[in-house]
């Protein structure tokens, strides 16, 4: 990559790699922003209203105490902490039905991770299903069709639910964060905190007759299960939902790391087997 030094330009490959590096890989809107002129319009503001302030203040000897005190300019992005995971649990415990939680979510301004993501994405498939499957998070192809799972790995998941005789019209398919983190990062444990009662109620309304989750994180926050997925994969776990029901769990690999390992496949098709078997055990519900 050419340096940027002196009166040289950047090449536009360069700013691009820079900005891909940097996790900014999508464009969301068509025209720029320029946050330069944004930033300079605040500080002119900002020190506008200084001014206005010093010009009212009280003269010596006046009552302090009676100066108004300036609203501070509401925040942008929700800063994750406890009170968001709290009020998402508040939220998610109202939501009758899919739709409404859906609608709950779609209004929530606790995540900071909505902020940067171009959609939310819900679930996919047939909320009748037995079988319910779990990511983590959406990816950039997610993000742009607001759907799970239909980039790369989504097509490699097609393939294995095909293999045991399902589709997305016989399976359900979410994640535990709805919304991308920028360039792919992994959530914080806030983030996943927030968004966890969320898809807990998701869990709690579809109420799967088997559940399957996708990597370590999804394993972690459903079943409370060590985040070490080719440790904990294939065996069964349970989640209990709030209302006391227990489903079986089974975590697997995720579709990703199997394109990059394509060796491990034979893994993850011994957990679909166990899968399928489940799904087939009478009235486990
Ligand atoms: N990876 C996930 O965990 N979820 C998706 O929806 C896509 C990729």
């Amino acid at each position: 990559m050419a340096s940027i030094s002196g009166n040289e330009r950047p090449d536009l490959r360069d700013l691009l790699a820079f900005y891909a590096a940097a996790g900014v890989d999508d464009a969301l809107i068509d025209d720029p922003i320029d946050r330069f002129a944004e930033n300079a319009q605040q500080r002119q503001a900002a020190s506008q209203q200084q001014a206005a302030r010093s010009a009212e203040a009280p003269r010596a000897g006046a009552d302090r105490t009676a100066a108004p005190v300036q609203p501070r300019p509401a925040a942008v992005a929700a800063v994750p902490d406890e009170a968001q995971a709290a009020a998402a649990r508040e939220l998610a415990s109202k939501a009758a039905t899919l739709d409404e939680l859906k609608q709950i979510m779609e209004s929530f301004e606790g995540c900071n991770l909505k902020a940067t993501a171009k959609s939310m994405v819900f679930a996919d498939g047939n909320p009748e299903a037995d079988l319910m499957l779990v990511g983590e998070a959406p990816g950039r192809d997610e993000d742009f069709e607001g759907l799970p799972f239909v980039g790369r790995s989504g097509q490699l998941l097609d393939r294995i639910l095909a293999a045991i005789g399902l589709d997305r019209k016989s399976a359900y398919i979410a994640n535990v964060i709805p919304w991308r983190p920028p360039g792919n990062r992994a959530p914080t444990p806030h983030e996943t905190e927030i968004c966890r009662p969320f898809i807990e109620r998701q869990i709690a309304l579809v109420k799967p007759k088997v559940l399957v989750t996708l990597d370590g994180p999804p394993a972690k926050v459903l079943t409370g299960s060590p985040d070490v997925i080719l440790r904990v994969r294939g065996g069964w776990r349970s989640h209990t939902t709030a209302d006391g029901t227990v489903i079986p769990v089974m975590p697997t690999l995720h579709p990703e790391y199997l394109l990059r390992n394509p060796a491990h496949k034979k893994l993850a098709w011994r957990d679909f087997l166990e899968v399928k078997a489940k799904l087939r055990e009478p009235g486990s519900l």
